[in-house]
């Protein structure tokens, strides 16, 4: 059965595309049919994972869902990213964000198109925009699970609160599929003071509540120089602490079943 993930964060800059792009890429690498899901206007996913590109982006799609014309078909649409799809996204898709908002049932789209697509599929990975509007609610919609990168500095834990609140509200009401899999920390300097601190305040007010996975992500310079080589550090630097640290990260969430 497809698993749809949601990699959120309202924060801005905290590894959100650097995490689906690299699970991504594990994932498929371990024989797993994934689709990646750009749905931010920013369109840094498409960016640094697509090989190959679709004529249509997903913002396309969504108008042509929204005027209820047929879909096209998938090769117009669905592009490569190394093993795996991917939607990609451009930044017309923050003249759509206008839209859905206005639409009957905007907060359903992504989840309408995701539903045609799941049987293709092991994993769906949606990349959220750093925002709780309403593509980062349609993106809550369409999942099963909802992965939160947190980097350990100051006002993160303040973010968290709205977050786990947007969550609780949509489970309640759009979603009761919709389950936290688990906080995962990125861009960790464990030998600083403040990241140990954060983290241990972090756990003190999740009291057990929400996962935090054991696996955690520690920064490092070559994660944002494969950006420059339009790939994930997975595929670049099979030795960095990085990829060691996603490749964990994704046997743990095997672990949970997930
Ligand atoms: N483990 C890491 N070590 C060092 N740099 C990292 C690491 N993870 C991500 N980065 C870098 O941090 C920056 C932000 O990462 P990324 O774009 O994945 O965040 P994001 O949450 O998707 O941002 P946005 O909210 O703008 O979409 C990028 O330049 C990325 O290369
Ligand atoms: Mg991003």
């Amino acid at each position: 059965m497809c698993k749809t993930i949601v990699i959120t964060n309202q924060k801005g800059g905290v590894a959100k595309t650097t995490t689906t792009a690299n699970m991504g890429y594990l994932l498929a690498q371990n024989g797993f049919r994934v689709l990646l899901v750009d749905f931010d206007p920013q369109g840094n996913l498409t960016a640094t994972s697509t090989t190959q590109k679709a004529a249509l982006s997903v913002s396309d799609i969504l108008q042509i869902m929204v005027k209820e014309e047929p879909l096209p078909e998938l090769s117009q649409f669905i592009g490569k990213a190394g093993n795996a799809d991917i939607i990609g996204s451009s930044l017309s898709l923050a003249v759509v964000e206008k839209g859905l908002s206005a639409e009957t049932g905007g907060e359903y789209v992504l989840q309408e198109l995701l539903d045609t697509l799941k049987k293709s599929y092991d994993y769906i990975l949606i990349d959220t925009n750093p925002s709780l509007g309403v593509l980062s609610i349609n993106s809550l919609v369409a999942a099963d699970l909802a992965i939160i990168p947190v980097c350990p500095e100051y006002y993160a834990v303040v973010g968290l609160n709205d977050l786990f609140r947007t969550i609780a509200i949509t489970k309640r009401r759009l979603n009761k599929n919709l389950e936290i899999g688990g906080i995962l920390y990125t861009m960790v300097d464990s030998r600083t003071k403040l990241h140990r601190e954060i983290m241990a305040d972090i756990q003190k007010q999740l009291n057990g509540h929400v996962r935090i996975f054991d696996s955690y992500i520690p920064r490092s310079i070559d994660v944002s120089n494969a950006v420059r080589y339009g790939s994930g550090i997975s595929e670049l630097h099979k030795e960095n602490k990085a990829t060691i640290a996603y490749q964990s990260f994704v046997k743990e969430l095997q672990s949970y079943g997930i």
